[in-house]
C-alpha cells in the first residue's frame, strides 16, 4: 500500500556543510496526528521545511499523496502547497486584518487569486471559515483585527487557516513554544481535535514531550539529523528518552539543556 506521506533516506546539507539530515525515512497515512521531538538542532525545523518544499534537499525523496516533491520546480511547488497548511510558532497572521480574513486566506488556492485578494471571497468559502472558527472557539473574534488576539487566540486562528485550506497535511513547527502550560494544551488540543475529524495527517514539532504524549497517535524522535525513535507515546520509556535527548556527538551535547527542562515537566 502507498502511504500519504512516504519520506526515504532524505538527506539536507546546508550550504556551509553541514549535514542537518542524514538518512531520514518514514511513512504516514491520513489522519494521523504525530509529534516530532528532539533536541534544539535535531532537525525537526529542517524536516517540515523539506516537506513543504522550502528546503533543498542533498537525496532521498519526498512522496506526499502520491507526487515527488523534492523534484517540483517552484510553480509545482506552488500547486502542491494548496494542499500543505502550516502553523509556524509566530502565527504569520496579518495583524491589520481581521480574523476572518487571515483565515479565508486558507481558501486563496481554490480562488482566482485576484479576486481572492480583493476579498470577494464567495459564500462557500466563508461557511468553511466560519465553521473552523467555531470549531477552535473563536467565532467571537471573527470581526476583531488579528493583532488584538492574545497569543493562544492567535494560534487557534492560525489552526483555522491551515484547516480551512482543506488540506491532506498539517505542518506545525513548534505551535506553542510562545505559550504558557494551559494554553499550549488548549492549541494542541484544538489542533489534534480538528485535524483527527477531518481525517489530515499532522505533523507537530514541539518540546514539551509530555503534553504530545497526551494528544497524539505516534511520537518520531529526531537526533543528530537522524530518526531514533517512531512509535505510539506508551512505547516511549526512559530509554526511548534517553536515545532522543542524549545520544549523539559530545558537542552537541555539551550545550543541551531541553532533557533537564524536560525532566521536569
Ligand atoms: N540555514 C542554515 N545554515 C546552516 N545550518 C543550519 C541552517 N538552518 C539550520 N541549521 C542547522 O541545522 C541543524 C538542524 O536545524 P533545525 O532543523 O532548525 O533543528 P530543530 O528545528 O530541531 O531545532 C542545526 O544544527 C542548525 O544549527
Ligand atoms: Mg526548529
Amino acid at each position: 500500500m502507498v502511504s500519504l506521506l512516504e519520506i526515504r533516506d532524505l538527506r539536507v546539507v546546508y550550504p556551509n556543510g553541514h549535514e542537518a539530515l542524514r538518512s531520514v525515512s518514514m511513512k504516514a497515512e491520513p489522519g494521523e496526528i504525530v509529534a516530532i521531538v528532539g533536541r534544539s538542532g535535531a532537525g525537526k525545523s529542517t524536516l517540515l521545511r523539506c516537506i513543504n518544499g522550502l528546503q533543498r534537499t542533498a537525496s532521498g525523496s519526498i512522496i506526499l499523496d502520491g507526487q515527488e516533491i523534492t523534484s517540483m520546480d517552484e510553480s509545482q511547488l506552488r500547486v502542491a502547497r494548496r494542499k500543505i497548511g502550516f502553523v509556524w510558532q509566530e502565527y504569520n497572521l496579518v495583524d491589520r486584518l481581521p480574523v476572518i480574513t487571515n483565515v479565508l486566506t486558507g481558501r486563496l488556492g481554490y480562488n482566482d487569486g485576484l479576486t481572492g485578494l480583493l476579498g470577494y471571497f464567495n459564500t462557500k468559502h466563508r461557511e468553511i471559515a466560519v465553521r473552523n472558527l467555531s470549531r477552535v472557539s473563536l467565532l467571537h473574534r471573527a470581526n476583531q483585527r488579528a493583532d488584538r488576539l492574545s497569543g493562544g487566540e492567535k494560534q487557534r486562528a492560525a489552526i483555522a487557516r491551515a484547516i480551512t485550506q482543506q488540506p491532506t497535511i498539517v505542518l506545525a513547527d513548534e505551535p506553542v513554544s510562545s505559550l504558557d502550560p494551559e494554553l499550549s494544551r488548549q492549541v494542541i488540543h484544538d489542533l489534534s481535535t480538528v485535524a483527527r475529524a477531518d481525517g489530515v495527517l499532522t505533523l507537530i514539532s514541539i518540546h514539551q514531550v509530555n503534553l504530545a504524549k497526551s494528544f497524539v497517535d505516534r511520537i518520531v524522535g529526531i537526533a543528530d539529523g537522524t530518526v531514533v525513535f517512531d512509535g505510539p507515546p506508551s512505547r516511549l520509556d526512559d530509554e526511548a528518552m534517553n536515545l532522543i535527548y542524549r545520544s549523539g556527538h559530545p558537542a552537541v551535547v555539551a550545550d543541551c539543556v531541553e532533557p533537564l527542562a524536560l525532566a521536569a515537566v
